[in-house]
């Protein structure tokens, strides 16, 4: 996260520790005004070296993190503003990074957005040559 995104990635970070996940924090840590783009790249480094299964990165809006992390061929970033982004998101795409926008969705939308991200499988199928494709 960006200093934006600080507050809800520190939210939901305790989530999914209280909920027995192995969480890596890449910052940013406080609220002192960052670029987006070093975070989104960083996310996306820990999915491509196989640090990570699965991202979460959240900027103000989502956009700005999430155009950055999509540059890197392993990321396929999904910006989302409600669970059935999310859900689909998964379900079509095999989206292996959930992107956020503090300042435009609530904690407990974003909350629900994880939930339903890490709950959901990928459809495969049809599914599996378009997303091929955008490798
Ligand atoms: C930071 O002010 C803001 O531009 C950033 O968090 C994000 O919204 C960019 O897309």
């Amino acid at each position: 996260a960006d200093h934006a995104g600080v507050s809800l990635k520190d939210a939901l970070a305790d989530d999914l520790r209280e909920a027995g996940a192995q969480v890596i924090d890449l910052g940013t840590h406080g609220t002192e005004s960052v670029d987006y783009p070093d975070y989104g790249a960083a996310m996306a480094d820990a999915i491509a070296d196989g640090r990570a299964p699965i991202g979460v990165i959240v900027c103000g809006t989502g956009i700005g993190i999430s155009i950055a992390a999509n540059r890197n061929p392993a990321v396929r970033a999904a910006h989302c503003a409600h669970t059935t982004d999310a859900r689909l998101a998964r379900q079509h795409n095999d989206a292996n990074v959930l992107a956020l926008g503090a300042r435009l969705v609530g904690s407990e939308v974003a909350r629900d957005c994880l939930a339903v991200f890490l709950e959901t499988a990928f459809e495969g199928g049809r599914h599996e040559r378009r997303v091929a494709k955008l490798g």
